[in-house]
């Protein structure tokens, strides 16, 4: 378990490194991320190569025993590249460049950049490839699936579509542009779709487009991957992500790469609206996900964020450990805190770190401290990992879709899967988020939240896991749309109608508008947004409909299907009812409960096979105080104890 930051030597004076990587030593920091956006500092002009900056870094860092994250600073090419090749510049949907100054405008497909990214990632991992304290690299930063309208993207998101459905005559009925006299008769008319609302747009040609540029993000990294592969076969490769406008396919993405980082930015202030209480443990568990395995926070929130929007509050005392710990909680071995210093210049000098613009180490600071403290006391952990006997289903397909066509005002699609994420958690249990062709045999539930686009691969797994006998959760918005995007014509949930046991004989999108369901044991709970008003073929009722004229019609509803059990639930409600539901689920698959735990509370186990310790965490601005069942020893405090007194954001780690 390791602590470190995010430190750009080049945006300070060279008199402060020495200075700084002794503060961060003594401090306890153990990994420092390099050299991110650094690529003008390394080659100040075409061909010519200066390292001897950078060499005094490693070499400082290294007399320290601070290990190394090197980063290929392909998010900014330098200015004489965007001069030289304009070419590689973004194109936005007014076709016109991007303009320069910023960061991270180059276009992912141009070849030009390609050449170039792939001659400095050469240069660098050549150079450094002797140095053992370099123990990761990440490529670029932030990579998102651009939508870029170049002469080249153009160009190969045609012949993308070509390749993959052969000639224009399939393209144009896949797409079905019969509707709107959208008939392409040449393949140069086919454009990325990115210039009107995209509600506009064909839907078909939206997904496909998506996934072309998903693909072409995964191809940059694979082919950056391959060069520090081939200079240095046992380099360990990264790429920090987020969540974010063109949000990418954590899962091509990574596919490539040897583990997941995440750029955590919990906000600050705790969500008035307890459904949302949970929000960035889902993140959390979605990066682990990724490649079902422990991940790194490269970038971890450090205090009042801004610069790209008004500022936000500062961290709240113990916020800044508990978040840290938090993400440990929830699988994370390694964090970085975004940055050491606040920059003073450029574009972000109000993103803070945790020394201020004074260089004068402050309350932030010292929890920082406390931090790195408290986790080098945690040698036990290290080994350990998540176990979960939940999974929910994340599918990239499916957000994108939705993003595409927002079904009803106030739908989008992680929220159920956040509902459920959430309910599961309020019990105390780990959940993974797993992608549609995950292996689920080891899972006692599998909840796979609105399966709007048809993946057959996906289908196919969660037909397998309910034949084996497992517990399935489906819900509204399932088997809408084809591969393509376009709708299957049968009753829904279409490919899933043998598994739910029932059929849509028809919906209703309420949106905000708050309807009733009443459940088998008499609890009404509220419900909005959507209603599938279900006719039961060899399913039973869970809940009905309590108002509206389809009152007394199931909205909920359960099936033996093999040996499995799968459950739909046709409408969305709030917390109350998936806490219902998920209770009584867990009780009838035998996963332990927690009961009574305070609002806020989160609980979740890592074990080493061996030992299981279990992380309580406040999540919340009120004191909290749990009974555990038993006295255990708490490896924070090294005393056993029988009740666990957390402040606001604070934690504790007992041992079972
Ligand atoms: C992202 C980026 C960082 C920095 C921070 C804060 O996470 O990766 O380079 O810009 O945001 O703005
Ligand atoms: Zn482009």
């Amino acid at each position: 378990m390791k602590i470190g930051v995010d430190y750009y030597p080049e945006q300070w004076d060279q008199s402060m490194w020495e200075r700084d990587a002794e503060a961060m030593a003594t401090t306890g920091v153990k990994v420092v991320r390099l050299a991110e956006f650094a690529w003008t500092k390394l080659e100040p002009s075409e061909g010519v190569y200066d390292f001897a900056w950078l060499d005094e870094v490693v070499r400082i860092f290294s007399r320290y025993g601070i290990e190394i994250v090197m980063s290929i600073p392909t998010n900014c090419p330098p200015k004489w590249l965007y001069e030289a090749h304009p070419e590689m510049i973004r194109v936005g949907p007014d076709g016109k460049r991007l303009q320069l100054g910023i960061r991270g405008h180059r276009c992912l497909m141009s070849p030009v950049f390609m050449r170039y990214a792939k001659k400095i990632t050469e240069r660098m991992v050549r150079h450094y490839a002797s140095i053992t304290s370099i123990v990761a690299w990440q490529i670029d930063n932030e990579l998102e699936a651009y939508p870029c309208c170049c002469d080249e993207c153009r160009n190969q998101f045609r012949a993308w579509l070509i390749d993959k459905h052969d000639n224009l005559q399939n393209i144009n009925a896949f797409f079905g542009t019969n509707v709107w006299s959208n008939e392409y008769s040449d393949i140069s008319q086919i454009e990325p779709p990115t210039a009107y609302p995209q509600m506009w747009q064909n839907p078909a040609l939206c997904l496909e487009y998506n996934r072309f540029t998903n693909d072409v993000t995964a191809n940059f990294i694979h082919e950056i991957a391959m060069v520090i592969k081939r200079e240095l076969s046992r380099a360990k490769l990264t790429t920090n992500t987020w969540f974010c406008e063109n949000t990418p396919d954590f899962y091509k993405m990574y596919e490539q790469l040897d583990f997941v980082s995440y750029d955590n930015y919990p906000p600050v202030r705790v969500p008035e609206d307890p459904d949302e209480f949970y929000s960035h443990a889902f993140h959390l568990d979605l990066m682990r996900g990724i490649k079902g395995r422990n991940f790194w926070i490269m970038e971890q929130l450090s205090g009042p964020t801004g610069s790209w929007m008004p500022m936000s509050s500062t961290t709240r005392p113990g916020q800044l450990m508990g978040y840290s710990l938090q993400a440990i909680a929830h699988g994370a071995d390694t964090i970085l805190h975004f940055r050491w210093r606040t920059a003073v210049a450029g574009a972000e000098m109000f993103w803070h770190g945790l020394i201020d613009h004074s260089g004068v180490p402050g309350r932030r600071f010292f929890e920082f401290s406390e931090l790195c403290k408290t986790v080098s006391k945690l040698g036990v952990i290290d080994t350990t990992e998540i176990v979960s006997d939940v999974a929910i289903i994340y599918s990239p397909d499916n957000e994108a879709a939705f993003r595409i066509q927002p079904q009803v005002e106030g739908m989008y699609y992680l929220e159920q899967l956040k509902y459920f994420h959430a309910a599961f958690s309020h019990y105390g249990a780990n959940v993974d988020v797993v992608p549609p062709n995950a292996d689920l045999s080891g899972y006692k539930v599998v909840v796979a939240p609105t399966m709007f686009v048809y993946d057959q691969t996906a289908a196919e797994n969660l037909y397998r896991y309910a034949t084996a006998g497992g517990t399935l959760v489906l819900t509204n918005r399932s088997g809408v749309k084809d591969q393509l995007n376009n709708c299957i014509a049968d009753k829904l949930p279409t490919v899933f109608k043998e598994l739910v046991g029932a059929e849509v004989a028809e919906y209703d999108p309420i949106g905000s508008h708050e309807q009733k369901i009443r459940d088998f044991a008499g609890n009404i709970f509220t419900c909005r947004q959507w209603c599938d008003i279900l006719t039961l073929t060899t399913a039973k009722a869970y809940a009905e409909y309590d108002d509206s004229f389809y009152r007394s019609l199931p909205a909920v509803t359960l099936n033996r299907y093999c040996n499995g059990v799968v459950y739909y639930v046709g409408t969305v409600c709030k917390m109350d009812f998936y806490e219902s539901f998920v209770g009584n689920i867990m009780k009838q698959t035998g996963i332990p409960r927690l009961k009574g735990l305070p609002r806020g509370v989160e609980v979740t186990t890592r074990t080493n096979g061996l030992d299981d310790f279990i992380f309580f965490f406040n999540n919340s601005e009120k004191p909290a105080s749990i009974n555990l069942p038993k006295a255990m020893f708490s490896i924070i405090d090294s005393i056993a104890k029988d009740q666990l007194d957390l402040k606001p954001f604070g934690f504790d780690i007992v041992k079972k």
